[in-house]
């Protein structure tokens, strides 16, 4: 028992270490702000996160990533990472080294490199299809709201759990034309809604900071990969997420039967999406409201990280400053 990846994966002992790879990445990406290169700017953040990946003591399996190995030629889905030897945690790791790669090269909030880590074989293998996704923050009853619910039973259920009326709901959602009737109804029913034109990673935890960010619920589809990432963010926070995988075609198809899944019409709850204790960091590469950006201060660059352990519910931000000629 004492040697199952569970009990190997010291979380406490890994965390800090967990920072600083995404840090890396942000400040590797920073650089490219506002350039107009999306492509440029994900491969700074790829390249600078896989090296400090690999001097973590961990013998790691990238579960989320950069895509399967022929379209990804580092940090893909499957490769191996750390420098752990025998005696060292096996981990599953999800991440994604620059979320919100238009929103880095237009200079638009919220862009984020985002990690997350647990035991191996505690994260669902989630193919790069879209998910249909639904998140809410914590302090509700499980189940309050589901998928099967029309978004106006949505809206009035979370209305009636938090004692007030649905004008007094804010629901966020990528804006995208698949998501016109949705928004429509949405505003029918006087609820709120917080358009984002991506990076639906911190969408979703913006319903976990709802006093913070005004947002209470959040709902649409995006990146099955970004459901699991959220979902773990979630783990830390509290709140909950659910997700179905939505299929366009059979090679959709076939790569969720490459990943492992066998019902095409499940929903995942966020314990299904990650089933242990996890570790979580994002640091900010534009300002958002989560962490702020990549900044110069008096010579230095600075980046803020939230890093979040599941375990203990800890909540820890953390500033780093380098010099700018380093
Ligand atoms: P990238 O940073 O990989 O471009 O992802 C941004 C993002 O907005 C995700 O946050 C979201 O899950 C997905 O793209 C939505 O996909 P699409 O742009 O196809 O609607």
């Amino acid at each position: 028992m004492s040697n199952t990846p569970e009990a190997q994966f010291k979380d406490r002992m890994l965390s800090l270490g967990l920072a600083r790879v995404s840090e890396a990445a942000a400040i590797a990406a920073a650089k490219l702000i506002g350039r107009g290169d999306e492509k440029a700017a994900d491969q700074a953040a790829v390249d600078a996160m896989r090296t400090q990946l690999n001097l973590l003591n961990i013998r790691g399996v990238v579960v989320i990533g950069e895509g399967e190995r022929d379209e990804a030629p580092m940090l893909y889905i499957g490769e191996e990472v750390g420098n752990g030897g025998d005696d060292s945690p096996e981990v599953d790791i999800a991440l994604d080294p620059l979320e919100g790669t238009t929103l880095t090269a237009k200079a638009m909030p919220n862009a984020l490199a985002v990690i997350s880590m647990g035991a191996r074989n505690s994260m669902l293998h989630a193919p790069d299809v879209y998910m249909d996704k639904l998140a809410v923050g914590p302090g509700f009853d499980e189940g309050i709201v589901t998928l099967d619910m029309s978004p106006t039973q949505r809206v009035e259920a979370l209305a009636a759990a938090k004692g007030c009326k649905p004008d007094a709901v804010t629901v966020c959602m990528l804006e995208r034309p698949r998501h016109r009737d949705m928004l429509a109804e949405l505003r029918a029913t006087g609820a709120s809604v917080q358009l984002i034109t991506d990076g639906d990673v911190a969408g979703v935890i913006h319903c976990a900071e709802s006093a913070k960010t005004g947002i209470d619920m959040y709902m649409g589809s995006g990146g099955a990969p970004e459901g699991v990432l959220a979902a773990s963010a979630l783990k830390c926070m509290g709140g909950q997420i659910f997700g179905r995988l939505m299929f366009r075609n059979d090679e959709e198809r076939d790569r969720a039967v490459k990943a492992g899944i066998e019902d095409f019409d499940r929903i995942y709850s966020r314990d299904d999406m990650v089933r242990g204790d996890v570790i979580f960091a994002a640091t900010g590469v534009t300002d958002g409201s989560i962490v702020k950006g990549a900044r110069r201060v008096d010579g230095f660059l600075e980046t803020e990280t939230i890093l979040m352990r599941s375990k203990t519910r800890s909540v820890r931000r953390l500033i780093y400053q380098i010099p700018l000629e380093s």
